[in-house]
């Protein structure tokens, strides 16, 4: 079975015939050709797969396609601005080390993002816990964190 559905994609009003068993990763990447968003364990374990769906961090790997529908979707490809420059967060993970082999990185900044779009001043805490779904084989996690930690004092006009 196949269900036309609309939503917004990082700004875009997109509408799309999609098959009814499709996950919205299968759409992304698959489909649309946005391959910024990865496919590591398929199964909701690793975070490699996460975008934003209504301002919550979600995998996108279990999340139908068709649940899509009407809803405001942001991916890694939508942060950058129009002439290139990185989003903070981008920019930081670049300038802190949270970047190395990078499979990770997609999903660590959309799940950034979520928690510091809702709360700029999370704390050290709160940003491990956003990130606790999301896993990295290569960093260590200290550099990660410490990249989200001053891409939010950025964010926040704090500096750094
Ligand atoms: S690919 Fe979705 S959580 Fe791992
Ligand atoms: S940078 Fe390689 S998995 Fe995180």
């Amino acid at each position: 079975m196949t269900t036309n559905i609309s939503f917004l994609l990082n700004g875009d009003k997109i509408s799309y015939e999609i098959k009814d068993h499709w996950t919205l990763l299968h759409l992304l990447r698959e489909e649309m050709g946005l391959i910024g968003t990865k496919e590591g364990c398929g199964n909701g374990e690793c975070g490699a797969c996460t975008v934003i769906v209504d301002k919550l961090a979600v995998n996108s790997c279990l999340y139908l396609a068709v649940d899509a529908d009407g809803k405001v979707i942001e991916t890694i490809e939508g942060l950058a601005s129009i002439d290139g420059t990185l989003h903070p967060l981008q920019q930081s993970f670049v300038d802190n080390g949270g970047i190395q082999c990078g499979f990770c990185s997609p999903g660590m900044i959309m799940s950034s993002k979520a928690l510091l779009d809702e709360k700029p001043t999370a704390s050290y805490d709160e940003i491990k816990h956003a990130l606790a779904g999301n896993i990295c084989r290569c960093t260590g996690y200290v550099q990660i964190l410490e990249s989200v930690e001053a891409a939010k004092g950025q964010l926040s006009g704090g500096g750094q």
